[in-house]
């Protein structure tokens, strides 16, 4: 079950509008701690939760391709918009069930995105699409409390 707080057309046009960009220190930190896991060079990326792509953008020098994946339509259709990297793709998805092939990335990222999202499944799926020794990198204002169940309310 998915917590659609980003679904209106004006909604989505606003946070495209005023979205802080993340840093480059947080993609060192998490492309540092794949390395050691996985040596360079990378084929895909996934960034689940993408909204309108802040972060997916900040993923597309490290890997051959890159897809963002977003559970509201709005969301994918400004990500789309504000695209201008030939290898970032974005799809409609769920966090609970990716349109991605088995053992096909070698990172799946969530930023701000788990606290709304049921973690068991996501877990599930991370794991079938990751390959050997791929990571998972959750990224977040503060530490999230993360149980079984999906947060159903909004922040
Ligand atoms: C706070 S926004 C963060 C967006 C982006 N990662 C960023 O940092 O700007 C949370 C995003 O998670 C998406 N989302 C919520 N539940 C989802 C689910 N079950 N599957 C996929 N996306 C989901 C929302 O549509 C929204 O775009």
């Amino acid at each position: 079950m998915a917590c659609r707080l980003f679904e209106s057309a004006d909604h989505t046009a606003t946070y495209a509008k005023f979205r802080f960009l993340w840093t480059t220190g947080i993609t060192d930190r998490v492309l540092t701690y794949l390395q050691e896991r996985y040596p360079a060079p990378y084929d895909h990326a996934i960034d689940v939760g993408c909204g309108s792509g802040q972060f997916t953008q900040l993923l597309a020098p490290h890997f051959k391709q890159v897809t963002g994946i977003d559970i509201s339509a709005n969301q994918i259709s400004e990500a789309i918009k504000g695209n201008d990297r030939n290898n970032i793709t974005y799809k409609m998805g769920a966090a609970e069930s990716f349109p991605i092939a088995d053992e096909s990335v070698e990172l799946v990222t969530c930023v701000q995105a788990a606290h709304f999202i049921d973690m068991d499944k996501f877990y599930a799926e991370a794991y079938r699409v990751l390959k050997p020794n791929g990571c998972v990198a959750l990224i977040s204002y503060t530490v999230p409390e993360l149980g079984s169940k999906p947060l159903t309310t909004g922040l």
